[in-house]
């Protein structure tokens, strides 16, 4: 296993030793996992390209590492525990060779329908263990996994089958949230009737049960399949840095980029920050909240827990059923040690009043984690007061799809902690905060975009596809940096707050969206000429999106056209990414060479328009007094 820090003098000396030495810091503890071949280099890396090897020339299998390397001290431990959406309704627990066992039948299923390695297999799924075993088949035999949210519409989940050209879909019947049925299959053809010819099979698991279209042709049921296989599959050599996963997520512009990790850095980084970030000590039980569908799902639910022998929880529901009482349950239920979740979910409970957290007997709890957006200060002291009883640290963890892993943190009783700050770099994390211009500021007490100036095991490596991309998006700005979007605040003793992004990304709910999508989605509607979307402060969601349309005909009932819109992204993109507000405007106010000035509409979705600033030089600027007179309130 690889080192776990345990006070502050280590972790400052653990700091600067990986900051001097970063191969030998990493080197070493890339020696405590299972490789099948050593690696001739350390680490290999040009930020200009980019091109970034970490542990060229090994060879392993993550699942060798997550499964095998457990079984002989700690086979009969549980692995996963699964908590169904109905609390009624049975748990399910996999110990480590259960899993293995049943990884290895979906591997050999996987083979059995034509995947081999390199194939990309998309996942489409809700959060049952059938999730994880068939994450880990693929990685198995070195099949390459996309999941996608299955919260996304059809439309966006056929993007991202074509843009990976997808051998697979893998499936399920029918999703539960709540009291809801919702269908996925359905939604799965209505994708592929769109043209992802690449896609040879769809494997369906049976969730629900009910009516669904079948195709005797694509569609294949999970359990005819799987069932039958043996359960035991060779783990396939993996390069160091053979792709292990794609996974998708928006940018400032045009379609969701499809973020790469490879396999050895990524198993090293996951695992090495779960174990510190979490202080997560043998016979613990470990719950992240989040969806499978988004990297913190992967790393912190799957493969970083699995690859140190964690028992991690995976949840089917959502937090609000059968009451707002549930998350807690469930910590007193598995009496969970760390749980992990996002701020919009500790705002929504929050706000639905202390009687739910109060009535559960949460004493099992040493640590307590939030990320995905800024956690508020009110949020940061209930969750403290009232989940934590001030007796567990919070661990307010900024990193990114694209990170891989935590990258800035509190460490639970090592460093301190300080609301809405993520506090300290990792180990091995060498965040820098840069001006416009690109120079470093190195004062204290000061703002900036923040950057990471040397590479580390769980970067992204490529965007899939269009390595340019990947290079204009993260490289280019700044030499020699890799640029995260966010902008950070440095306070007097090192700690870093995030003060969120830069860039046209907005953050609904903790979700990831691009302000073009959404206006590309908009646009869609027939009466749409032009619009523009921005984020604006939300007490439960942290941002909400407030859109500014012009139409082309007059609308007679606003409405119906509100509907209208918000069905047209439901459609497009999902349901995540309806806008909150639509107003209807007659421009837009823009720069003369015709760029849409943002600055002003979000200050003006703000209510802060006291200081837009300079407009007199806006191709229009007669148009800021019409849009700010037509501010929606509510
Ligand atoms: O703006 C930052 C915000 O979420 C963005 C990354 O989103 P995504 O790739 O979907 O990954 C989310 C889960 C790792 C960042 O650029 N963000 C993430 N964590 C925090 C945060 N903002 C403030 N505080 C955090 N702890």
């Amino acid at each position: 296993m690889p080192l776990q820090i345990s006070s502050l003098e280590e972790y400052q000396s653990v700091y600067q030793q990986s900051i001097r030495e970063p191969e030998a810091f990493w080197a070493a503890q890339a020696e405590t996992f299972y490789w099948q071949k050593k690696w001739d280099k350390v680490l290999e890396w040009d930020f200009k390209k980019p091109d970034v090897k970490w542990f060229s020339g090994g060879k392993l299998n993550i699942t060798e590492n997550c499964l095998d390397r457990h079984l002989e001290s700690k086979g009969d431990q549980t692995a996963i525990i699964w908590e169904p959406n109905d609390p009624n309704e049975t748990v399910k627990k996999y110990t480590f060779r259960e899993l293995h066992a049943a990884v290895c039948k979906a591997a050999n299923a996987l083979k059995v329908l034509g995947i081999e390695k390199g194939d990309r297999v998309c996942f489409y799924m809700p959060m049952v263990p059938e999730l994880a075993i068939g994450v880990l088949a693929c990685a198995r035999i070195g099949a390459v996994h996309s999941v996608v949210f299955a919260g996304f519409s059809a439309n966006a989940l056929a993007d991202r089958i074509k843009d990976a050209t997808c051998k697979m879909v893998i499936c399920s019947d029918f999703n539960k949230r709540g009291q809801k049925v919702i269908p996925v299959k359905s939604v799965v053809d209505e994708a592929i009737a769109l043209g992802c010819s690449s896609v040879e099979t769809v494997l369906v698991h049976k969730n629900t049960g009910g009516d669904i279209v079948w195709d005797e042709k694509i569609d294949q049921w999970w359990h005819n399949i799987v069932d039958i296989q043996t359960p035991q599959c060779p783990a396939e050599p993996m390069d160091a840095e053979d792709m292990l996963f794609i996974l998708y997520t928006s940018g400032s512009t045009g379609k969701p980029k499809g973020v790469v990790h490879t396999c050895g850095g990524y198993m090293v980084y996951t695992t090495f920050s779960f174990k510190n970030v979490f202080q997560y000590k043998e016979g613990d039980v470990y719950w992240c909240t989040a969806d499978i569908g988004w990297i913190t799902g992967h790393s912190y639910i799957v493969y970083g827990p699995l690859s140190a022998g964690a028992t991690t929880i995976m949840f089917e529901g959502v937090p609000t059923f059968p009451d707002a009482g549930r998350f807690w349950q469930i910590c007193d239920k598995h009496k969970v040690n760390q749980f992990y979740t996002a701020p919009t979910a500790i705002r929504a409970l929050m706000a639905k009043g202390d009687e739910f957290v109060d009535a559960y007997d949460l004493s099992s709890l040493k640590v307590i984690g939030s990320v995905g957006e800024p956690i508020n200060e009110e949020a940061w002291h209930w969750y403290n007061e009232k989940v934590g009883k001030k007796r567990c640290p919070i661990v307010d963890t900024w990193w990114q799809t694209e990170t891989g892993g935590i990258m800035i943190t509190p460490l639970p009783n090592i460093t301190d902690t300080k609301p809405c700050y993520a506090a300290y770099p990792m180990p091995g994390i060498q965040p820098v905060l840069l001006d416009s211009d690109g120079n470093e500021i190195t004062e204290n007490e000061a703002e900036g975009l923040l950057c990471v100036r040397f590479p580390w095991p769980s970067m992204l490596r490529t965007t899939y596809g269009d390595h340019e991309r990947c290079k204009n998006t993260y490289f280019a700005a700044f030499e020699n940096h890799y640029f995260t979007g966010d902008g950070a605040r440095r306070d007097a003793d090192g700690r870093y707050r995030i003060i969120g992004r830069v860039d046209d990304v907005i953050n609904v709910s903790g979700h990831r969206m691009g302000t073009a999508e959404v206006e590309n989605a908009i646009n869609e509607h027939s009466n749409v000429v032009e619009s523009a979307v921005v984020g604006y402060p939300h007490a439960i969601k942290g941002q909400g999106i407030y859109a500014y349309v012009i139409v082309n005909e007059t609308v007679s009932d606003e409405t119906v056209f509100r509907t209208e819109v918000c069905e047209v992204v439901r459609r497009e993109i999902g349901a995540i990414a309806k806008p909150d507000k639509i107003q209807l405007v007659s421009g837009l106010p823009k720069t003369r060479s015709g760029k849409i000035m943002r600055r002003i509409l979000r200050k003006i979705a703000a209510n802060d328009t006291e200081n837009l600033g300079d407009v007199s030089t806006l191709l229009n600027p007669d148009i800021v007094e019409s849009v700010i007179e037509g501010r929606l309130k509510e």
